[in-house]
């Protein structure tokens, strides 16, 4: 990077699970790589009493615990850029101090990165303060603000934090942070429809039958329960991260590419989702479930969840979409698959109808691309099977690690690229559809509350979802054993 000016990243939450677990670790790797601005500060704000030895050795044990190979030698240099500032984010003065450190730490202009890996309540009143305080005034540099999610609860919440900060930021200068943008696998879905012919011709309502996604986890709330009963899979799971794989994968080409036009094409597909018949929804919570600490006895939240949607679009007029996400279930694995339709008539003497062909791409783990299609059993006259083509990242690419999302992440904003951020109009638009689901399930309307094992794959209604259009959900990445 040839900017002469130093960048310095404040880090509000230094002291969080976010900060030791993501954020170090991501930024470590990025200086190894030599990814980082030159002249670079990072400065983490929390209420602790430490001071700027304790936070490097405490983010020194960080690194060492979640970065697979530490290297000491680099880590003394890095961490010679980290310092701590004290300070409480509802104290107005805690504010005048940070910025008379970070004018004593920069000596002259610099641009700035503001954190906010912080508690949802405290987003506005933070930006409020960053304001009071000139800290976000661009004379001398940009000053932008990454905001963590849950950006907002429902719609009316996520509009009203919108007001507020708006009144102190433009939109250019937040960058609200959704992980699953900066995973390889989701970037690569652009590249994969977009930097291919083959597959561009094909991606619509004439050819493709129907389009899933799953996002599976294997890890229950563990010791979330406080924050999950709350929140529940549609705010957890729904309304950021999976309805970002939509996006991706139904969006038209942006034209040019850059970060305005590829946003617009996502907002299109958002405005463009028919409100979710609630007859289309399923929602499970795993027995156990009230066991978990900081869970109500009686909590009716869901940790499962499955729709049908469809996109009001030429593309994709009546094609079935269905999004399904849950906690407990038999693997961790995000997948999208795109089912095609069959051929028009069986044209061989087979036993059984051909199985359509299935395009699954595996956001995680063991990342890659499946193609299944239909061969020939040899030896036999008529015998068809399913064969796999495959793609795996770590026989491509052996010698390349998947970087961390936060990595990423982390340097589009130092860079000032907002592309794999969600912007206003996409919160609000996913709020709008997740809204009326959220509602509608504390009302008698509702989808009974189904119960599922632990370490299965969620609730039989989920199946009949599917099962009564003659589809059954494909994880077409592994076995869906
Ligand atoms: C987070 C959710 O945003 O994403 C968690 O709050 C969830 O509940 C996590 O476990 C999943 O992310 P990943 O990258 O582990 O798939």
């Amino acid at each position: 990077m040839s900017e002469t000016k130093p960048t310095t990243l404040v880090i509000f939450g230094a002291s969080g699970d976010l900060t030791r677990r993501k954020l170090l670790p991501a930024l470590f790797d990025a200086y190894r790589k030599k990814r980082l601005p030159k002249k670079f500060f990072i400065v983490g704000s929390a209420r602790r009493d430490w001071d700027d030895k304790i936070f490097r050795d405490l983010m020194r044990e960080a690194v060492i615990e979640f970065e697979e190979d530490f290297d000491p030698v680099a880590w003394r240099s890095f961490a010679q850029q980290i310092y701590f500032c004290r300070g409480e984010l509802t104290v107005a003065e805690d504010f005048v101090q940070l910025k008379k450190d970070l004018h004593q730490l920069e000596d002259g202009p610099a641009n700035r990165l503001y954190y906010l890996a912080i508690a949802p309540r405290f987003f506005a009143s933070t930006v409020q303060h960053l304001g009071n305080t000139n800290l976000v005034d661009q004379k001398e540099g940009w000053r932008n603000v990454v905001i963590e999610k849950p950006f907002g609860r429902d719609l009316a919440s996520a509009e009203e934090l919108s007001q507020t900060i708006h009144k102190i930021l433009n939109e250019d200068q937040i960058y609200r942070i959704d992980h699953f943008l900066g995973k390889e696998t989701a970037q690569n879905l652009l590249f994969l429809r977009f930097a291919n012919a083959i597959f561009e011709p094909l991606w619509n309502r004439n050819y493709i039958k129907c389009v899933q996604i799953t996002a599976a986890e294997s890890v229950d709330v563990g010791h979330r329960g406080g924050y999950y009963d709350k929140a529940g899979i549609l705010r957890d799971m729904f309304q950021n991260h999976i309805l970002q794989l939509l996006t991706l994968i139904t969006m038209e080409p942006p034209a040019p590419y850059n970060a305005t036009t590829l946003r617009n094409e996502k907002v299109k597909i958002l405005s463009a989702i028919r409100p979710i018949d609630l007859e289309d929804t399923v929602r499970g919570q795993y027995k156990g479930y009230l066991d978990a600490p900081g869970v109500a006895p009686n909590s009716q939240i869901a940790t499962f969840a499955a729709l049908k949607l469809f996109i009001d679009t030429w593309r994709w007029k009546d094609v079935p979409f269905y999004l399904r996400s849950g906690k407990a279930l038999a693997k961790k694995a995000t997948e999208i698959s795109i089912i095609f339709k069959r051929p028009p008539y069986q044209m061989f003497d087979a036993f059984d109808e051909p199985q359509p062909n299935v395009l699954s791409i595996c956001i995680q783990p063991d990342e890659g691309i499946h193609f299944q299609f239909e061969a020939k059993v040899p030896d036999t006259t008529h015998e068809t099977r399913t064969v796999d083509m495959e793609f795996h990242y770590k026989d491509s690419f052996p010698k390349i690690d998947l970087p961390d999302a936060y990595e990423r992440l982390l340097l589009d904003a130092l860079q000032c690229d907002a592309s794999l951020f969600a912007r206003d109009d996409e919160i609000v638009n996913s709020w709008r559809i997740i809204d009326p689901i959220l509602n509608g399930w504390q009302t008698d309307d509702a989808p009974p509350l189904a119960s599922y094992i632990p370490g299965s794959w969620g609730p039989t209604e989920a199946d009949e979802l599917l099962a009564k259009e003659g589809h059954i959900w494909r994880m077409g990445c592994g076995n869906h054993d």
